[in-house]
């Protein structure tokens, strides 16, 4: 696999000496925090042909069987304080459908904040986790990515709810796939801190969530609304059917629509 994928990149990509592929890890987004920690520099990118205990935004798990996926993690390190990092997510999203879109043709949606989707289903998502330096500026990043390719047996919570590429298309080259992933992570790279109006703007185009009924779902319980807008920052503004606007934030609520997954 690690062949494949350099074979597919051009010589000159700088992360091109940084890729690790295992058979089989935990999760690739806690290996690799675990090499952040020890220092790997920034482009390091682990990648696992399956996850043991593959995780999700919110505490949730990730189902990341045998040879189906490609289940992907990249340690960055932007030297900035978090509050300039906020759309990290969001520009993350925008390059795994520049990938998915090169890779295969289809480009998927993005369901608020870190989903994509395919024909209204889940076809993977994104898990972003930061870590600060003593000065409080960031350390860190881990961008973890999940993309569902081959049919698998799902789990009946799962069922109805994911889909994968081979639902859509001839079936995908993983190593094709993730050689695009590093693209457009690199390009997304060199544009994260100076050109979030583009990103977020790209982000709004793909994103699914907007204009549609949605159920927010917190702690403290459910309220009904419409998405109205993503703010730069990546939070999500709704209208709630009582009349108030809010702008909800990631990292307490999920968004599910009204009746179905989007
Ligand atoms: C979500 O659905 O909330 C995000 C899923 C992110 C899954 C990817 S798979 C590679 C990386 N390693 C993990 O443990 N999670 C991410």
């Amino acid at each position: 696999m690690r062949q494949r994928i350099l074979d597919q990149l051009p010589s000159d990509h700088p992360w091109r000496e940084r890729i690790q592929v295992h058979e089989v890890l935990d999760s690739t987004n806690s290996y690799a925090k675990e090499l952040a920690r020890q220092g790997a520099a920034e482009g390091t990118v682990v990648i696992a042909g399956h996850q043991t205990a593959g995780r999700g935004r919110l505490g949730r798990s990730f189902h990341s069987p045998k040879n189906t996926g490609l289940y992907f993690s990249l340690i960055l390190r932007p030297d900035c304080p978090a509050d300039q990092l906020m759309h990290l997510t969001c520009a993350a999203a925008v390059a795994a459908c520049d990938a998915v879109e090169r890779a295969c043709g289809l480009r998927p949606g993005i369901k608020w904040i870190n989903d994509l989707t395919l024909g209204g289903k889940k076809l993977g998502g994104i898990l972003t986790e930061l870590s600060f330096g003593n000065n409080g500026n960031v350390a860190y990043a881990v961008i973890g990515i999940g993309i569902n390719c081959h049919p698998e047996t799902l789990p009946e919570e799962l069922q109805g709810l994911a889909c994968s590429l081979s639902d859509f298309t001839d079936p995908v080259d993983i190593a094709r796939l993730a050689s695009e992933l590093l693209l457009a992570l690199e390009e997304m790279n060199r544009q994260l801190l100076t050109d979030r109006v583009n990103i977020m703007e790209r982000y709004r185009q793909n994103c699914v969530t907007l204009g549609r009924q949605v159920r927010v779902i917190s702690p403290q319980g459910t309220e009904t609304g419409i998405a109205q807008q993503v703010n730069d920052d990546g939070s999500l503004r709704v209208l709630f059917e009582k009349g108030q606007q809010k702008d909800v934030n990631s990292g307490e609520v999920s968004v599910r629509g009204l009746w179905d997954y989007i």
